[in-house]
């Protein structure tokens, strides 16, 4: 396990869901009113890439029967596949993975992307994006806009029959790394418990150059005003095939 990953949430996936309730699934239908944009279809396979939970590809299933979620975390992974059966989800890391197949969608939500801190893993990712396409694959990605960080999510609750817990997040931005760090500390009757995430920030024409690098070209971008997704930039790329 990556030691930076030390989020609670990702330590017990049956509460990720519980403080990111999904907005009447507001990231799916998005992707379901891009998709339909762009293609004029639901697209006839979708690897989801940092699935957690899987609750957005368990959406997106409903139209897309072809259709694999792969995370880096094995608690993840096992709470999808007891939550989702039937949905094909494996444990892989987005730096390195290759499937040995091509998807007509790519996605990746909820920041996941934001989880690489270096140019060179940046590139690794892109190249797992490019391993996976063929010409006119379109990929999706949520970022964090870096020009709207002031609106990402600072109030947490957790309010379940076993658990009641709340957080203020505290964002630190380290800008010579260009890595916005979370510190949240959980209040709750067995004590306080911290966690701490950091996610690199990448710019507009940085994204287009590591993008156009792997073969993508963006044709849209996408907000949404959610409370968790406010900060979001939904950036759609087109692969135009091997260069
Ligand atoms: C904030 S969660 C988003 C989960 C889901 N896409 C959503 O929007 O609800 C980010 C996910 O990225 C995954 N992740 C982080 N680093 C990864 C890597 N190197 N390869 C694959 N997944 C990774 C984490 O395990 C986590 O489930």
């Amino acid at each position: 396990m990556d030691p930076e990953v030390s989020n609670l949430l990702y330590r017990h996936p049956e509460l990720y869901e519980v403080v990111y309730d999904g907005a009447r699934h507001a990231v799916a239908r998005l992707a379901e009113a891009i998709f339909q944009a762009q293609l004029g279809r639901m697209p006839a396979s979708l690897l989801d890439i940092g699935c957690g939970t899987g609750r957005d590809l368990e959406y997106l299933t409903r139209h897309i029967p072809d259709a694999t979620g792969v995370d880096y975390q094995q608690p993840m992974i096992d709470f999808a596949r007891r939550q989702r059966p039937g949905i094909d989800f494996r444990t892989g890391d987005m730096r390195t993975l290759r499937l040995e197949r091509t998807f007509e969608a790519i996605t990746s939500f909820g920041y996941t992307l934001a989880n690489v801190h270096t140019n060179r893993d940046i590139d690794s990712v892109m190249a797992t994006y490019a391993a996976h396409s063929a010409p006119g694959t379109l990929l999706l990605l949520e970022l964090i806009d870096p020009l709207r960080t002031g609106k990402l999510p600072r109030d947490f609750h957790i309010d379940i029959p076993d658990l009641r817990a709340d957080a203020i997040a505290e964002y630190t931005f380290h800008p010579a790394q260009q890595i916005l760090q979370r510190e949240r500390i959980w209040r709750r009757a067995k004590g306080p418990v911290r966690d701490s995430v950091k996610f690199r920030l990448l710019y507009p024409k940085e994204l287009e150059y590591y993008l156009d690098n792997h073969g993508f070209e963006i044709l849209t971008c996408h907000d949404l005003a959610e409370k968790h997704n406010a900060a979001s930039a939904f950036v759609v790329a087109r692969h135009r095939g091997r260069s």
